[in-house]
């Protein structure tokens, strides 16, 4: 087996912590991520609680994901909350008209989500409708949640079944308003922002975060209007969204399943570019708020393929491979060694759609390779962080270079540390020598997950393909650990 050799210091000088919002998740009305995936037909016979699919709980309680956005997406934007309260048949019923204009029944709404993100143990975040709702519509819908007087809309939740407030706190205050949330200017939307954050009120216990709609990928120029625009005291965090789109080309992405290395390196080309879109942001919130008081939230991240053949083409549903996973660890270290300024994401979108968890079909489920990776990096959540300077060898293809690895590390409460590692070279090995300055530690052990080709994927015919291993190539070397990391592989170091 080829091989060649990297090297990392870790160190414990940092006073950074890894928020576990980092490991956020995203459902939409969209495809089969709400309707026909958490949500379910009363007869399908799987376990559930009222309509909610209780073995997709189970699962994904499993990886203690720690909040769940809804309702959109650019369906956050046309979505009006009261169609979604009081008894389901009487609801009305709207056209789904960014996602394949299915008819909306209005099944799912509010009461409905939070009660899932109540079963799943995760905060909700809510995108409230600033594009094609009024003012007055996302200030009511917010005292519905979280007031906890006698005005009517209160008496209206009560009604429904729901005495108390339900302290929902973070607030998206659009989504995506240049673009389908209304296409607005930065400088238009900072100041809707300004006028529908005004009247976002804060009741007893129920601080809100309120989150900005951010940039698209690199539109630094939207940041930049919105840091100076709008105080930094009046938002919790900015939103940007990044997709790692295979070929680059929103036309024809590529597919899920079958993609040359080339194509694969390029993907990883793309999908690094998260780290300099990232930095660049974050220089420019330094400008405007040195004391990094406002959060960075990437609240959509993940890889876009063409949807699967024979599927509805406005349901985003895609497979989910080997490359996905070194996607996801690649995103997610990048997201800890930004966690000065990155302290919430979500990933594009749980179930069914995009960069899926977990895909289903009738009653089956299967757990896709980026839930493992999910699985393997929740020791990560709410640790201190650690310093990591990593020098690695390149992953080259057709001439072109990349870092083959890229890792973060992090210390829970317990004194465990926590190492990530991801090698993005389909062929070589790459042994990493570590130095550990600051740390106390005299064992290690770990999970991996890698597989015999990077377009591997599980189906419902072999749910198991993919799963996570005990990994056995890391050693106590006098001071140092040496790690020989396989190829394509992610890896979990946990030191003791
Ligand atoms: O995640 C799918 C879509 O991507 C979302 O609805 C939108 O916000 C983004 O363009």
């Amino acid at each position: 087996l080829a091989q060649s050799n990297g090297s990392i210091t870790i160190s414990n000088d940092s006073k950074a912590t890894i928020s576990r919002h980092i490991y956020g998740q995203f459902a939409e009305h969209l495809g089969r991520g709400i309707y026909d995936g958490f949500w379910v037909d009363k007869t399908l016979p799987v376990k559930k609680q009222d309509r909610i699919r209780l073995d997709l709980v189970e699962a994904l309680k499993k990886i203690k994901i720690p909040n769940l956005r809804w309702p959109g997406g650019c369906f956050a934007d046309e979505y009006h909350w009261r169609d979604g309260i009081g008894p389901a048949a009487k609801r009305p019923r709207m056209v789904n008209s960014n996602w394949g204009g299915v008819t909306e029944d209005n099944s799912f709404g509010t009461h409905e989500f939070l009660e899932l993100a109540k079963l799943l143990n995760t905060e909700p975040y809510i995108a409230g409708n600033l594009g094609s709702g009024t003012v007055d519509e996302m200030s009511k819908w917010i005292e519905y949640l979280n007031s906890n007087s006698t005005s009517t809309v209160v008496q209206q939740r009560k009604a429904n079944g729901h005495a108390d407030p339900y302290k929902v706190s973070f607030w998206g205050v659009g989504n995506e308003n240049w673009g389908c949330g209304g296409n607005m200017t930065a400088e238009y939307y900072s100041n809707e922002f300004k006028r529908y954050a005004a009247f976002a009120k804060d009741y007893p216990n129920a601080k809100l975060k309120k989150i900005a709609s951010g940039a698209n990928s690199d539109d630094y120029h939207w940041t930049e209007t919105l840091m100076k625009n709008i105080p930094n005291w009046m938002m919790w965090g900015v939103s940007m969204h990044y997709y790692t789109i295979p070929t680059g080309k929103w036309e024809k992405k590529g597919s899920a399943t079958s993609f040359s290395e080339s194509e694969y390196f390029n993907t990883m080309v793309n999908c690094l570019r998260m780290d300099e879109i990232v930095s660049k942001h974050a220089a420019i919130m330094d400008k405007y708020d040195p004391e990094k008081k406002v959060a960075l939230v990437v609240d959509e991240w993940g890889v876009w393929t063409d949807p699967e053949p024979g599927t509805n083409p406005g349901f985003l549903y895609q497979q989910n491979s080997m490359r996905d996973a070194l996607i996801a660890g690649t995103t997610l270290n990048i997201f800890n060694n930004h966690c000065d300024r990155v302290k919430m994401a979500e990933l594009a979108q749980t179930i069914n759609v995009l960069q899926a968890l977990i895909l289903t079909k009738k009653e089956k489920m299967i757990l896709t390779p980026t839930y493992h990776i999910f699985d393997m990096y929740k020791v990560h959540q709410d640790a201190k962080y650690l310093n990591i300077k990593l020098n690695s060898p390149d992953y080259e293809v057709d001439g072109k270079k990349i870092p083959a690895v890229n890792a973060s590390a992090s210390q829970d409460a317990s004194g465990k540390v926590h190492i990530s590692l991801v090698n993005l070279d389909t062929k070589n090995a790459v042994n990493i020598s570590t130095e550990l300055k600051g740390i106390d530690w005299k064992a290690v052990k770990g999970t991996i997950l890698t597989s015999a080709n990077i377009t591997d994927v599980n189906t419902f015919e072999q749910p198991n393909k993919l799963q996570i291993q005990n990994f056995n190539g890391a050693k106590k070397d006098g001071e140092k650990l040496s790690v020989s990391l396989p190829a394509k592989s992610v890896v979990v170091l946990e030191l003791n």
